[in-house]
């Protein structure tokens, strides 16, 4: 992200939702990113995934400005239940990205039965969307975006309708995909302990229009488990850290080089 900026523009006014951010995520990375309601990340998430303009500064992939959703990037959004075909089963839904990447049938069978199962939902494919559980629809958004087996893979928020217990299963499902197929991984996340148990960093973002806070290494071993990593007393220390970063954006606190009187973002030298 190169000084990425958004204003939405429309009947009520302005709003800056972005104000600038610059960061680089490497390839392969697991970067995840949390801040206030309303700070921008939905925004940032659809600028990165080619569906929204950014009003000034450029989303950079592999050296060239993006001008439209990238191939080999999947999005698992906020709002799943708008994001799965009604008229379509839960096979189909899963199946659909598959088929426009044009492989054969028995491999899109392969690929949607085992992302199916992955996500604990084998058992309906032939249902239809809105015959299921809002967090049942949520995974079968998730399993879609699975069986694509994308290079990028953007989730925003993508747990929150899913119980505790699944919660922490489809966590390790995600880092278990992340490692297998080597994709790079933005990760917008409301739950600070989700944020720093699946990173290797954690962005917080200040509450709108948004800039970074912080850049937060994760520095936990990369063998993760629900309940040694949890218990880790670094874990207790980078929670403690994120978790006070995240009350003062709320509280409007901007990091030093944001702060008010210092002039525009693009002229800090
Ligand atoms: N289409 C739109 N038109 C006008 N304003 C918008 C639009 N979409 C978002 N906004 C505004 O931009 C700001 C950032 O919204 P965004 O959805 O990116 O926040 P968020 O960090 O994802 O919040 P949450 O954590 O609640 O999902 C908010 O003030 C929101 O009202
Ligand atoms: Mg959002």
């Amino acid at each position: 992200m190169r000084g990425l900026h958004k204003v939405y523009e429309s009947a009520a006014g302005a709003t800056e939702a972005v104000r600038d951010l610059t960061f680089d995520v490497r390839g392969g990375e697991m970067v995840c990113i949390v801040g206030p309601s309303g700070a921008g990340k939905t925004t940032l998430l659809r600028c990165i995934a080619g569906l929204l303009p950014p009003t000034g500064g450029d989303v950079v992939l592999e050296g060239r400005a993006i001008a439209g959703p990238p191939k080999g990037m999947a999005v698992v959004f906020q709002d799943y239940a708008r994001s799965l075909f009604p008229w379509l089963t839960v096979a189909q839904n899963v199946e659909l990205p598959l088929k426009e990447k044009r492989l054969p049938k028995a491999e899109r069978r392969r690929l949607v039965d085992r992302s199916l199962t992955a996500v604990g939902l084998a058992d309906v494919p032939g249902s239809y969307p809105w015959q299921l559980s809002g967090g049942m629809q949520q995974r079968v958004a998730i399993a879609r975006a699975v069986a694509y087996e994308p290079r990028i893979l953007l989730m925003d928020e993508p747990f929150a309708a899913v119980d505790a217990q699944t919660r922490a299963d489809l966590e390790d499902l995600v880092r278990d995909l992340w490692h297998r197929l080597g994709i790079t991984l933005l990760f917008v996340t409301h739950d600070i302990d989700e944020a720093i148990y699946l990173g290797q960093r954690v962005l917080v973002l200040s509450g709108r229009p948004t800039v970074i806070m912080e850049d937060v290494a994760v520095d936990l071993p990369d063998e993760r488990d629900q309940l040694t990593t949890r218990n880790l007393p670094r874990f207790g220390e980078l929670r403690t850290h994120v978790y006070q970063l995240v009350q003062k954006a709320k509280r409007g606190h901007r990091p030093v080089s944001f702060a008010p009187g210092e002039g525009t973002p693009h002229d800090r030298s």
